[in-house]
Formats: C-alpha cells, structure tokens, sequence
C-alpha cells in the first residue's frame, strides 16, 4: 500500500515539477504538485527512515542548512549509493519518473526545475565533509547498501560538488531481472511460470546485496558440478545438500503436516530405492545380519483409529556400523529394506536390528560444506518407513530411537518430538517365540495416516 502511494507520488511530484520547470504554473500542476506532497508526506508516516534522512538530519542540525533545499540536494546521491542494493525500488521509481535511471533522472529533474544541486551553494564548507560522514556512521541504522565511511564521503563530495550521479554504463542488475521475467512470460504451464518469475529475482538479489564476486559465484558452480559428478543411482548428493540445508523438511512440512491428526512426516532421505524386496510378516530383514535384535510391532489406521488391512509398508534402514546396503558394493543386497503389507487388523511385525546413529556421506561437496560450517554429518537413529494404502495419503516418515545420540542436532533437520520412540530394551522370550541370544528391543507404534473414504 505505501509503496503505492509512494509511486504515485513519484509520478504527481515529477509530472508537476516538469510542467513548473518548463513555466506552465497552472492549478492543474499545482493540484498535481499538492497531491503528490500529501502522498509522499503519508508515505513518511508509516515507514522507517535510512541513509538520505539521516545524512539530511545530520547537515541541518549540525550544520545548519536548510531542510528543504539540503533534501532536494542530497536525495539523488542517496539513491545512487542504495542503488545496487535496492535494484527493483530503483526500476519502478525509474518507471514513474519515466526515465531510464533513477538517481540521474532525478538529478536532471531537479536541474530541469531549477532546483538547487550543489551542498556548496546552501553553506557546506569542504572541510565538513569528513565530520558530516563520521556522524552519520556512528550510530547504525537500516539501509538498504552497508554504510563505509569511505563511502558516505564520497557521496557528500559529489552532492557538495553537484555532480550528476554515474548511471550505470549499460545494463543494471534490475534491467537484467527484468528481462529474465519477461523471457518466462510465454511459459505454457502456469505453476512453471510462477515458480521461474519468484525464482530468479530472489537470485539475482541474492547476488546484488551480498555484492557476489565472479570467484565465489565460480566456486558455487563447481560446488554444484561436484555434486552432479558424484551422483549416482546410489549416492544422490542433491538430496543431501536439500536435506543438509533443511529444504527438504520445509518442503516435508508444507506437504505432508497440515492434518494435524495423523503422524507427523519426515524426510524420504537418499537411500530409499524403488522396488524393495517383498517380506512376508514376520521376516528379519536383516538376513541375519549382526545387532540388537528389535522386535517391530506396528499399527496402520485412519485418523479416525479404524484399522488400515492390507497397507504396503515400505521399511529401511542401516546397519549396525550405520551404512545402508546401496553404500555396501560388497553385501549381498538388497538388506534391511523391504516390502511388508498389514493384516487383516491393520497390524504388522517384523525383525531388524537396532538402527545406530551415522554419518550422511561427507566425502563430497556436501560434506566439505558440513566441515567449513563446523557442523557435525551425523544422523539420529531411526528406521525409515514409507506407507501406501488404497484411498489414503502416502506417509513417508521415520521413527527415532529415544535416547539415541543427535536427536537435537540431527544433519538434515528431521527429527519431530512426535517420532522419538521407546525403544524398550528386553530379554527373555520373544512375542512369536523366535530364539534370539541375550538382550533384544521392541518398537511399537500406531501410524494414523489422513485421508479415508474415498
Ligand atoms: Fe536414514
């Protein structure tokens, strides 16, 4: 809304001063001259107040020039010092002053009109430039470009000198976004139009107002470009940096979270693999594998409680060393995955072994960005599960161990209160009187999944 109001100002104020400038003093360009002052007064009501304000403040309390004038001054200056950094405020102030670039449109304006352009002609010594730049740096304030001192200087120099601002020699960062945007406004499908439009002004503004360097955009490629050459159908070092950079979650969340009856979801993760080895109830899909024999004891219902016959049920997880059999070339595999379906009661067991915490693969550029973050690649224990039923929305989720190492700090961001399960430690016979040697842990846990009905 202020913005609004604020364009519109831009667009009354410099339409009047043109026709002022040019010697048509009518009511019409006094109407149109009043009304913009009004908007751009209310304008100033309602929002906060940066570089030109302060430096403005700082010239006429200090130093004692005059408000008016100091502001007409002063502006274009302010503006082409924020310009990089505020490069879509510049565009559409451009677009209502209907010039190519606003700091410089401005100052022509102003000359056009007659106004004042130079600080040297309302009283400003040479001398107070240095004192003006170190009074308005000392004490922070909002803004929109990083405040130097060497900067703020050389910006009063030229307002003190009225020089005309630089506009930028051809392309500015703003002219490029826009005409990126308006190379997708063809595009057929309108999700793919919408995502590309926000997409890459938040990119390129990215790159704008952390000032990006060509190395550091150059070591972002071939950050990315390792990712790529290190893929492969068992190692996806996208879905590691997603989930290391809590993306998947976000996602997660958005997608699977909004019903708050049925079980929290939680990141597929990179070791999944379509097509799990089909397991009869009662199965170890550990093969025998060493471990803390765990006893699984699930329950799939709606959120209503009634019971879900026949769900798939997709289990995986690592191995007591904390590696899944993809990243195992040597192990017979596929282990510690399959596929399970519930019985008629919605219920369904099987045996593993305890999963153990371990570290997502750090040998690659996901790693190396783990190691100059100073952050840890481990996971918090839990077993992966993916169920499917007839009428019911998929729950991809995991359950994990409580008192396990990481919960608080788990790599990519997944651990939900709701998941932290107990994992009971046993001993002594088991429920389906298999043999199992010493201590053994059982899980059990009712995943209530949305939907139903149809
Ligand atoms: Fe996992």
């Amino acid at each position: 809304m202020v913005d609004s109001l604020a364009l519109d100002a831009v667009r009354r104020l410099s339409t009047g001063l043109r026709r002022l400038g040019d010697g048509t003093d009518d009511a019409t360009t006094r109407t149109d001259l009043l009304h913009g002052a009004w908007l751009a007064g209310t304008c100033l009501g309602a929002v906060g107040m940066s570089l030109h304000h302060k430096l403005c403040h700082t010239l006429g309390g200090s130093f004692d020039l005059p408000h008016a004038a100091t502001h007409t001054v002063v502006l274009p200056h302010a503006m082409a010092y924020n310009a990089a950094a505020a490069p879509e405020a510049m565009r559409r102030i451009a677009d209502a002053l209907d010039v190519a670039d606003a700091p410089s449109g401005l100052h022509d304006l102003i000359s056009r009109a007659g106004g004042p352009l130079a600080l040297r002609d309302l009283g400003l010594g040479e001398s107070d430039i240095a004192a003006v730049a170190r009074k308005a740096v000392e004490k922070p304030y909002p803004n929109p470009a990083a405040l130097t001192r060497e900067g703020i200087e050389d910006l009063l120099r030229a307002a003190w000198a009225g020089e005309r601002p630089q506009a930028p020699a051809s392309a500015t960062p703003g002219r490029i976004t826009e005409q990126v945007v308006a190379s997708f406004a063809g595009t057929p499908d309108v999700r793919l139009r919408r995502l590309l439009t926000d997409l890459v002004p938040r990119l390129h503004a990215f790159a704008v107002e952390n000032d990006l360097t060509q190395a550091e955009w150059q070591t972002g490629m071939d950050f990315l470009t390792r990712a790529g050459q290190i893929s492969n159908a068992g190692r996806q070092e996208f879905v590691l940096l997603s989930d290391t950079i809590g993306l998947s979650s976000v996602v997660d969340l958005l997608t699977n979270s909004r019903t708050p009856d049925s079980t929290p979801s939680a990141v597929l993760g990179p070791f999944y693999v379509e097509g799990p080895p089909e397991l009869d109830q009662g199965a170890d899909i550990a093969r025998g594998l060493a471990g803390t024999p765990l006893y699984v004891d699930v329950a799939v219902t709606g959120t209503d409680g009634s019971p879900i016959a026949d769900a798939v049920v997709d289990v995986w997880q690592s191995n007591d060393d904390g590696f899944y059999d993809v990243q195992l070339p040597d192990l017979d595999g596929p282990v510690l995955r399959g596929r399970l379906r519930t019985d008629t009661e919605g219920r369904l067991r099987f045996w593993s072994i305890l999963p153990c915490e371990y570290p997502i693969p750090d040998d690659g550029p996901v790693g190396s960005m783990l190691a100059a973050t100073g952050r840890h690649p481990y996971r918090a224990p839990h077993l992966h599960f993916m169920i499917g039923a007839t009428g019911y929305t998929q729950l991809i989720t995991q359950l994990f161990v409580q008192g396990g190492e990481y919960l608080d700090s788990d790599a990519v961001f997944g651990v939900k209160d709701d998941l932290i399960v107990d994992f009971a430690e046993r001993s002594g016979p088991t429920p389906d009187s298999r043999a199992v040697d010493g201590p053994w842990r059982s899980v059990e846990f009712t995943f209530r999944l949305a939907g139903g009905g149809e």
